[in-house]
Order: structure tokens, then sequence, then C-alpha cells
């Protein structure tokens, strides 16, 4: 068990992209939907302990764009659980001021799913505890054009000079308008890559690669990374001796 008191820094936006649910459910001989299963009780579990250690922001990778190319029968599964979980764990998400967000292109989601999610975030959108984001049909590439577009709009409109375009203005126009960069991202499975992922927001992130599939992540697992997080030096291009100066002067 490690011990959290040791931690001296959280990060304050922590991204995940839980993967492995199908190999999880494969290695037992059982249907992928069964590791699906399990990974929505992970995923509470995570949200509930970020919540519990005061994280503010979390980020889960809960379906991606290029998911829409898996069999019918995995994605109809996978959007019930999501569906039914997000139901059943409302009342204790009203009890604990978790607020839910959504990004990813929910146009493309059922009528039935993006009420769901509709009602979730406006009934959840003046709670002032963890900011859990989920990410469903998303794709970071796509939302980048999406802001491009829209910044070129303005543009032609006047509303913008394109002198004046900055990383602010990107910002503003992407679905994480409202949450700070990423600090921290988990990717679990043992794979190590992004799969278009928060490719924007995660310039600076400190990346954590776990070989743990995701339905056997467990709350002490999120304790090594973050832990491991904290030993991590965060020197944005200057050099070590500075970062350490900057310690010391506060
Ligand atoms: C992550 O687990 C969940 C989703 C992508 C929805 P996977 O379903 O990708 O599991 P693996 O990677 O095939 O084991
Ligand atoms: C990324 O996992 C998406 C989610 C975890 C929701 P994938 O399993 O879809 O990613 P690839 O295909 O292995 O890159
Ligand atoms: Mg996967």
């Amino acid at each position: 068990m490690i011990d959290m008191m040791q931690l001296t820094e959280l990060p304050r936006h922590v991204a995940i992209i839980m993967d492995g649910n199908g190999r999880w459910a494969e290695k037992m001989g059982k249907p992928r939907i069964y590791g699906h299963h399990k990974g929505v009780d992970v995923a509470i579990e995570i949200v509930q302990e970020a919540l519990d250690l005061g994280i503010p922001y979390l980020t889960l990778f809960a379906f991606s764009k290029d998911n829409w190319k898996r069999p019918k029968s995995e994605i109809s599964v996978i959007m019930t659980l999501m569906m039914n979980s997000l139901k059943s764990e409302f009342q204790r998400i009203i009890d604990s001021q978790v607020k839910i967000n959504v990004i990813g292109n929910l146009s493309d989601l059922s009528h039935e799913v993006q009420e769901v999610l509709e009602d979730i975030k406006h009934r959840t959108a003046n709670h002032k505890g963890l900011q859990l984001t989920l990410a469903i049909s998303y794709e970071s590439r796509e939302e980048i054009v999406m802001a491009t577009k829209s910044i070129i709009k303005k543009a032609l409109l006047g509303d913008y000079k394109i002198e004046e375009i900055n990383q602010d203005t990107i910002n503003q126009h992407l679905y994480t308008s409202s949450l700070p960069y990423v600090d921290f991202l988990i990717r679990t499975s043992g794979e190590q890559r992004l799969s278009n992922f928060l490719l924007w927001q995660s310039g600076y992130a400190e990346l954590f690669f776990d070989d743990t599939l995701w339905p056997d992540f467990s709350k002490d697992d999120f304790h090594k990374a973050l832990n491991e997080y904290n030993n991590r030096e965060r020197r944005y291009g200057k050099t070590g001796q500075q970062i350490k100066q900057q310690i010391f002067a506060v």
C-alpha cells in the first residue's frame, strides 16, 4: 500500500486511457464485453478515489471516434453500460458534488445516450467538487480541425485579426476550453501510444504507462502512479538547477 501522505504534489488534471478490457476478458476465456462490465466498476472506483484525494480534474477516455469501427454488438454493450452506470451512480454523484462534462462528437451518439449525458451534465453543472470529463466519440485531431474551422469563420467575420490568434485562441475553441492542461496522463494495458487522445492538451503532460489491464487497475495502482508523478521533475525547458532554485525561493 502506498502512503498517500507522502505525496507533496498532486497533479491538477489527470487523464486516463482506460485500456485492456477486451484482453482481460479474453485471458479468462470470456467474451470481451465481460471486460467492459468490470471496466466500468473500476472507472467508478477510480473516480471516487480521485475525489477522495482531492484531484480537481479527471478526464477519462471512455470511447474513441475510432471505436465505432468495432463490431456493432460490442459498441451496443459499451453504450448501454455507460448509460446505465451514469444513471445508477447518479445519486452518489449528486451527493459527492462531482461535476460531469462530456467531450467528443456527441451527435454520433443515439438520442437516448445523448439525453442521459445532457441530463447529467445539466444536473451537475453547479457542482464544485471533482470535475469529471468523459471523452466519448472523441478524437483529438478532429477536435483541432473543429477549432480551426470556427476560428477561421470568426476571423472571416472580423472577430479576430490573424495576428492576434495565439495558443489561448486555440484553447478557447477546443472541447476542453474550461479545463487546465493535462498534468499526468496514465494509460493502462502496456500500450505506449496516445491513440488520438488530448494531443494538444497533453503537450507537457507527464506520461505513465502501466502494464496492468484496466479491469485489474486498483486504487493502489493509482496511488503508485501518483507517487511516480510526484517524483518527476517538470522542467518546461529549464535546467534542473533552475527548478530547484525556484522551489527553494517559494
Ligand atoms: C478499452 O479496452 C475500452 C474501450 C476502448 C472502449 P479495449 O476494449 O480496447 O480492450 P483491449 O485493448 O482490446 O484489450
Ligand atoms: C483507446 O483505446 C480508446 C479508449 C481507451 C477508450 P483503443 O484500444 O481503442 O486504442 P488502440 O486502437 O489500441 O490504439
Ligand atoms: Mg484497447
